[in-house]
């Protein structure tokens, strides 16, 4: 393997969910400045098509197809639509995820509960089999994985996420071996705390914060651009001989 171009991804066709903003968004770019043509998906269609606009700048192809990632019917046009446009799907990086409350056990509601636990774990394990169908007929693929160091630590108030982080760490392994023979690799990735939209509320709590980073080796939060090496690595011909792993990109935190 060429050590200067393994890293590259020319002529692959990527998914990035959750690319609107934050972690998806800075993985997006990193991706098409790797060379990789990309479908960016979220909700909101004026910022992803911001994002095309950015990207074909790079010389790449993207495009923004707006999708609710914990509707089925969404995912299947999301992967219709992508073989219609650029007939395979090489990667795909399940990035979209939410942590809208921070709340006691014993105060979280059934619904809260049940959203967190749609988006995060049943859109990723939607999205997986949908990409995973094609990916088996083409005997080639690479899933990414949006976790947590909240999938292997608890997080107090946060019951709903880190089970669902969890569960995702545990879904990265289960589909890793079942498709180890197609030549399909599934990892993830586990951010701590980065500065996007999601952790804006606790960051800016001075509480939080200082706990925060009291808690962080490197006594600062992380950027969604320092997670692009670790995707980009899983994404390429670089991890070709890992499946199933999880990366942790947490400032040393998991270290003690
Ligand atoms: N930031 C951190 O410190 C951190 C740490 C560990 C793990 N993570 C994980 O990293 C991932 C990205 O986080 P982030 O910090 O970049 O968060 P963010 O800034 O809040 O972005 C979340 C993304 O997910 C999309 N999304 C949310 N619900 C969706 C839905 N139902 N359907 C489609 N798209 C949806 C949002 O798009 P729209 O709103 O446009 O639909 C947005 O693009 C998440 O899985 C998160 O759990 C983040």
């Amino acid at each position: 393997m060429d050590g200067t171009r393994m890293f590259q991804l020319e002529g692959k066709t990527a998914i990035v969910t959750g690319a609107s903003r934050g972690i998806g968004e800075a993985i997006a770019k990193g991706f098409a400045q790797a060379g990789a043509d990309l479908v960016l998906v979220s909700r909101n269609m004026a910022a992803l098509e911001r994002l095309a606009q950015e990207i074909s700048g790079f010389g790449r192809k993207a495009l923004p197809l707006a999708a609710d990632i914990g509707d089925p019917e969404a995912i299947q046009k999301v992967i219709d639509r992508t073989l219609e446009v650029f007939l395979r799907i090489d990667i795909l990086v399940n990035n979209a995820g939410i942590s809208p409350v921070l709340k006691k056990a014993e105060e979280m509601t059934l619904k809260e509960w049940e959203e967190i636990v749609r988006v995060n774990l049943t859109g990723t394990f939607l999205f997986s089999q949908a990409a995973g169908r094609v990916m088996i007929r083409q005997g080639a693929g690479k899933i990414i994985n949006m976790v947590s160091v909240g999938a292997v630590v608890g997080f107090q108030r946060q019951i709903a996420y880190c089970a669902t982080k969890g569960g995702i760490l545990q879904m990265t392994r289960v589909l890793a071996l079942e498709w180890a023979r197609h030549n399909i690799q599934v990892n993830a990735i586990g951010p701590s705390y980065l500065e996007t939209e999601l952790t804006k509320g606790m960051r800016e709590s001075k509480v939080i914060s200082e706990n925060l980073l009291r808690r962080t080796p490197m006594a600062r939060f992380g950027k969604p651009e320092e997670v692009v090496g670790a995707a980009l690595y899983l994404a390429s011909d670089a991890s070709s001989y890992v499946t199933g792993q999880t990366l942790f990109v947490d400032g040393g935190w998991l270290a003690y």
